[in-house]
């Protein structure tokens, strides 16, 4: 499938280059008795443009544009007659060739983006629907083994060589629970229960949650938050959710020692959250994945921490970044739109959330 693609794209490409030469060649084939044909040829050139940009947008109708300019000039220069109309009609075809290889490559470009939207819109659906199901049906069983085998563990003799076998059947089954949660996070609409809240009581709350992992992989968590910011409408507790799950991908990628800071602050318009690690960072070739469901990098990991935050962020209307922290690790960022009509008190305007370091958007 991805050969004959990539075979077809190759068909088209030698397609708008003979075309390009072809038509070339017509005009400079002609002889000075037949110059009055050119006008008619010169109409060719449109061919390959919207060919060009109807496969493959924006970029391909502006080098088809840019190749057929640096074809027909020079045959322009050598016809030239002392700038009579005749001269400016050929020019402002130039002018039109590219004219239109923008208009043409815009509006492609946009309906290809358009589409694959939809694409990955109705892909996410699809494999939302089929993990609703699953984690339906795993979700109950899974219940009943923990809460039971629980129960047996406690009234085990402390002795007893079977317990530390059952604790492990615990742990496992306490992390297939937290496992399904999330699918049916990820597969259910998100309802959003907004009131009007303080953003660092979020974020405090988050991080009494994370208190622990932290401590076990000896990462040390810095909350550097803002006083005096507006209170925001949000689902408190879907935030909390954000960022517990943005700190522990940070605590995870820290090495023994590491710290992540936690921040807040007022930028312009909007509040930020960030969470910065200086952990091993993303590789440039697993950025674009990152908010795939299922993608993880981790032994023990589900890859549906980041499409939550990202569904639950998108919920809310707000936007988020990973960018890359300018010496080592990420800082994950949410922008919180601030209701100016609503905010109860006047903000304490704050240093700027951007301060710092980061090099690149992923
Ligand atoms: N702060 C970070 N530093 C380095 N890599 C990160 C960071 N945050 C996310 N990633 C990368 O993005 C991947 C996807 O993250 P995501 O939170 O969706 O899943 P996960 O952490 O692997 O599993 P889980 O479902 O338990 O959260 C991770 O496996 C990791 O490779
Ligand atoms: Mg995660």
């Amino acid at each position: 499938m991805k050969n004959k693609n990539k075979n077809e794209i190759i068909r088209k490409k030698i397609l708008l280059v003979m075309l390009v030469i072809a038509i070339s060649l017509l005009h400079y084939g002609i002889d000075r008795s037949h110059l009055h044909y050119h006008p008619f040829y010169s109409e060719f050139y449109y061919l390959p443009i919207v060919l060009a940009g109807l496969w493959f947008g924006l970029r391909g109708a502006l080098t088809v544009s840019a190749a057929i300019t640096i074809c027909y000039l020079p045959y322009v220069f050598r016809h030239w007659q002392g700038g009579s109309p005749y001269d400016f009609d050929k020019l402002v075809s130039v002018g039109l060739y590219n004219g239109l290889a923008v208009l043409v490559g815009i509006l492609r470009s946009r309906e290809m983006a358009a589409s694959e939207r939809l694409l990955q819109a109705r892909h996410l659906a699809s494999v939302g629907r089929s993990l609703a199901a699953v984690a339906h049906d795993m979700k109950t069983p899974l219940v009943v083994i923990g809460g039971l085998t629980r129960r047996v563990w406690e009234k085990m003799a402390a002795n007893d060589p079977a317990r530390e076998k059952l604790a492990l059947v615990i742990r496992e089954a306490t992390r297939m629970e937290e496992m399904t949660k999330d699918m049916l996070d990820f597969s259910r609409p998100l309802n959003l229960h907004r009131t009007y809240a303080d953003i660092n009581k979020t974020v405090r709350d988050s991080l009494a949650l994370v208190a622990d992992a932290a401590k076990k992989k000896q990462v040390r968590i810095v909350p550097e938050l803002c006083e005096g910011l507006p209170d925001i409408s949000f689902d408190a507790m879907r935030m909390v959710q954000v960022i517990v799950n943005l700190i522990l991908n940070a605590v995870q990628a820290s090495p023994a020692g590491g710290t992540v800071k936690v921040r807040t602050a007022r930028a312009g318009e909007s509040v930020v959250v960030e969470v910065i690690d200086s952990g091993c960072g993303i590789r440039e070739d697993q950025r674009e994945r990152i908010f795939d469901p299922f993608f993880t990098t981790k032994k023990e990991g589900t890859g549906l921490g980041l499409p939550i935050v990202r569904k639950i962020v998108d919920a809310h209307g707000w936007t988020m970044e990973i960018l890359n922290n300018r010496d080592k690790g990420i800082v994950s960022r949410i922008m919180l739109t601030v209701d100016e009509e609503e905010r109860p008190a006047g903000p304490a305007e704050a240093q700027p959330a951007n301060r710092h370091e980061e090099a690149g958007q992923v």
